[in-house]
This record gives C-alpha cells, sequence and structure tokens, in this order.
C-alpha cells in the first residue's frame, strides 16, 4: 500500500514561516545560491512590490533596476494586469481543458501578430524563452528540410539543450554535451561570417537577438540586421529574431527588430508577455512557416504543450499589452531611455574605469574597462584572477547594500552592468539612480574600502 503524504504531519504554520522556507529552501532546492546571496549581503526578505520598488521586511525600499531580467516592463503587480487575472480566475472560466478553442489566445495572437508588424500572422504559444527557441529549431528544419542553424557569439538563447547549442560559451555548455549537431557561430555583426555558411544551402535559419542583452547590451551596426535579412531571403534560410529580453516595449520599440526595419519569419516573445505574473511566451511566424508544420489533420498538434495556450498567460499577455498602449509606456521609454544615458554620459565622464554608455529605451549598459592607473590596476588583476566576474559583482552588491538599488552584471560579460528598471520608472528614480551609481563608481576610484570588500567578496566566494 503507498504510504500517506508527508505533509499532513507538517503544522501549516511552522511549514510556512518564511524563515522556515528559507531553510528548506537551502536544504532542498539549492543551498549554493542562498549561500551567495548571502555572501553579497542580498539576501533580504522581500514583502512586496509595485511599480519599481522592491519593499523589505527590516524596512528598505530598493529600487529594481533588473525588472526579473526584463520580465518586469510594466512595473510589479500592476493593478491592471492584477486585476484581470483575479477577475478570471474569479470567473471560472475553462482552463487547460485540451479540447477546446481558447478564444483569449486568438486575442493575444492577434493583438501580438498586429504590433509586430512585418510578415508574422499566426501564434504559437509555450511558457519560456527555452521553449520558444526549441520550436524555432523545430519548425525552421520542418520549413526549409534543412538542418543546421547559425548563431552569434555571445548569444544567450536559454539553457534547454537545443537553445544552448546555440551558445557558444564553454560556461554554460560545460558538462551538459553533446550538444546539436550543426550550428554554426558567427561573430555578431559580421555579415561575410554568415554568408559564408549560407552558400552551403544546408542552413535552415539563423537566429539572432536584435540588441545582445547577455553579451553586454551590444547594438548592431545599423545595416546587419536588414543585410541577414537579405541574405538569408537569397539562400533560402529563415530569418529569426529572439525577442525574448528585448520585446514588449523595453528597447522604445514594440520589438527592437522594429527599429531597424526588418521584418523577421519568427520571433520570439516571453519575459515580458508574462506581465511579471504569469509565465507565457510566443513564437510569432509567417503563414507558410505554420503550413509546413501544421499542414493536416494529422499534424493538428504535432508540437504543443500542456501549459501553452493557458488561460492565465493569455490574460496575462492581453492586459500587459494594454498597460503598454494605455500608458504610452514604449514611446516613454524611447525617450526616457535617451535621457537615462545622456545624464549617466555626464556624469560618469571623468572615471577612467568607463568605457561606454550605451542601449536603446530602458534596456542600459555599462562597460567597465581595466584601469590604468598602478594602484587600481594591481588590485584588479589581482581579484580578476580569483574570479572575472569579482569586480562586477562588487559593484552590484554595493548599489545593492550601499545605495538599495537592484542591478546585475550581463551573464556573458561580467565587464558590463546592466540597468533595466521597469518602463514605469519615474524621473526621479532615474535621476536617483544615475547619482547612485556615480557615487559607487567614485568609490572604485578614490577609495580602498571597495577594493578590500571586493577582496574579503573573493575569499568567501572560494569557501562556498
Ligand atoms: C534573449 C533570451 N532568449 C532566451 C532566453 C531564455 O528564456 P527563458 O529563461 O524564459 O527560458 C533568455 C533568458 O534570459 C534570453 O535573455
Amino acid at each position: 500500500m503507498a504510504s500517506s503524504l508527508t505533509y499532513a504531519n507538517y503544522d501549516r504554520r511552522q511549514l510556512f514561516s518564511q524563515s522556515e522556507q528559507q531553510r528548506s529552501y537551502a536544504q532542498h532546492v539549492n543551498p549554493i545560491w542562498v549561500k551567495l546571496l548571502d555572501a553579497l549581503g542580498m539576501n533580504v526578505q522581500y514583502t512586496h512590490c509595485s511599480g519599481s520598488e522592491l519593499y523589505t521586511r527590516d524596512g528598505r525600499t530598493i529600487l529594481d533596476c533588473l525588472s526579473g531580467y526584463c520580465v518586469h516592463n510594466v512595473g510589479h503587480n500592476h493593478p491592471h494586469v492584477v486585476a484581470e487575472l483575479v477577475a478570471e480566475l474569479q470567473s471560472q472560466s475553462p482552463a487547460m481543458l485540451q479540447s477546446n478553442v481558447v478564444e483569449k489566445a486568438g486575442a493575444l495572437a492577434r493583438i501580438l501578430c498586429e504590433n509586430a508588424s512585418g510578415k508574422v500572422s499566426k501564434a504559437f504559444f509555450c511558457s519560456s524563452g527555452s521553449e520558444g527557441i526549441e520550436a524555432v529549431i523545430k519548425f525552421a528544419r520542418a520549413h526549409t528540410g534543412r538542418t543546421d542553424l547559425i548563431y552569434a557569439a555571445g548569444a544567450f538563447h536559454g539553457l534547454t539543450c537545443g537553445a544552448l547549442s546555440l551558445m557558444g560559451s564553454d560556461f554554460w555548455r560545460e558538462s551538459f554535451g553533446p550538444m546539436l549537431d550543426g550550428t554554426h557561430e558567427v561573430p555578431f555583426g559580421d555579415l561575410s561570417a554568415i554568408e559564408k555558411l549560407l552558400v552551403t544551402k544546408k542552413i535552415a535559419a539563423v537566429i539572432l537577438e536584435p540588441i545582445q542583452a547577455e553579451a553586454g547590451i551590444l547594438l548592431p551596426p545599423a545595416d546587419y540586421l536588414p543585410g541577414v535579412q537579405k541574405l538569408c531571403q537569397k539562400h533560402g534560410a529563415l530569418f529569426v529574431l529572439d525577442e525574448v529580453q528585448t520585446g514588449m516595449g523595453r528597447t522604445g520599440t514594440f520589438l527592437a527588430g522594429q527599429r531597424y526595419g526588418v521584418a523577421p519569419d519568427m520571433i520570439v516573445m516571453a519575459k515580458a508577455l508574462s506581465g511579471g505574473l504569469v509565465p507565457c511566451a510566443s513564437v510569432l511566424m509567417t503563414e507558410e512557416i505554420y503550413k509546413s508544420v501544421f499542414h493536416s489533420l494529422r499534424r493538428a498538434f504535432i508540437h504543443t504543450s500542456t501549459f501553452s495556450e493557458n488561460s492565465l498567460a493569455m490574460c496575462a499577455g492581453i492586459a500587459t499589452v494594454e498597460v503598454l498602449q494605455n500608458e504610452g509606456l514604449i514611446e516613454r521609454a524611447n525617450s526616457l531611455g535617451m535621457e537615462f544615458r545622456d545624464q549617466l554620459r555626464t556624469a560618469l565622464g571623468p572615471y577612467e574605469m568607463v568605457k561606454e554608455v550605451r542601449g536603446e529605451g530602458m534596456l542600459t549598459g555599462i562597460e567597465f574597462r581595466a584601469p590604468r592607473s598602478l594602484s587600481m590596476r594591481i588590485s584588479f588583476e589581482a581579484f580578476k584572477a580569483v574570479h572575472p566576474g569579482l569586480f562586477g559583482q562588487v559593484l552590484v552588491m554595493r548599489m545593492f547594500n550601499d545605495k538599495d538599488i537592484l542591478a546585475q552584471i550581463c551573464g556573458n560579460n561580467f565587464m558590463v552592468l546592466k540597468v533595466a528598471p521597469p518602463l514605469t520608472v519615474t524621473e526621479s528614480q532615474l535621476k536617483y539612480c544615475v547619482e547612485s551609481i556615480r557615487s559607487v563608481i567614485e568609490t572604485v576610484h578614490s577609495s580602498s574600502v571597495f577594493w578590500v570588500d571586493a577582496l574579503n567578496l573573493g575569499r568567501r566566494a572560494m569557501s562556498l
């Protein structure tokens, strides 16, 4: 006979107290993550989040300049998104029947395709960016009858096996191989490297982020994306943009590709499409690609997923686009973002370690370089030897602990600090952010405290 569930033996209040949950997390989920947050002094207990602010149990208000890696474009717990989700739950409408036409999926698909403009007219829904990339790989192969795929160096497309095969970084791949065969890396921005591969006629798709986020907020040369599109058309390959991080208004246009005037064959969206509340992702595609995959009764469900059109996700997606539109958040991201970077450039200009401030909309990167002056250079090289990400991580830690700002360094470029607040961030919050970043960078250049902290953090990290 099966044993009874041990859950019944717990005292519910004890199990759900915040400290007990922390202990359970450390024991049963990911102890190293807990230790890392502890070492950084970033393991705070959040009570609630609203707009661009995160509130902690010990009374701090933290300005969110990470947005959960570009999930919270409309701000945390936006009242309209929350209200729509509550109404959906209370309506007791059908959810996950898998046997009906999900009307809201139709509405969201139409909204996304219309806003994407260009040639896409069909949407496949799923629950994460990686899942969207997996769908793209299958659809591109089905449509072209070819196997191979091109991706750019520094790309981040997700950590499932197919998506990981489109990321060259040994760090992410180590011990998880073998990866998919027939994936080819090219330098981001290099058209001739793409053409050399396309002439083999083996390439099903070229898959790129329009602006590479985790590579360090890398903007493409102006003629790059239109050039890739043209080459793909010429050689019969599909042109795919991964807008998982850049879409939903983040870069000051609905999709970042629109800034460069391209019309991709497929577009992957995720993250902010969820309204920050319910996982939701989508692959937008042309009619022809749809027909290649779902071309007959027998193949009506040839690619699907249990949670793909779940009503809460569809509701969150629709409500989030409504907020973007009703509050003019995309245009606002464009103009406020430009102003923010101008202010940053002025404030950070005097500091030798600041190499460049760049970005579009509310996606900004501050790139650092090794210091030239001898005193800083010795410390910098010593920390780099401990871990290449140590410098950036101490910056993040100082901003969090001294300035109550949550930001992060880029996943594939530790010398770039990413600043990506919700698009609802206020002008005064951005001003505070500029002054706080300046003040932390001043400490880097003028005080040994920053470097001593880095050394201590390095020692703590080594003992994890
Ligand atoms: C550009 C890009 N593509 C794909 C992904 C993978 O998305 P997910 O984590 O939802 O699987 C990410 C995640 O950060 C991303 O930034």
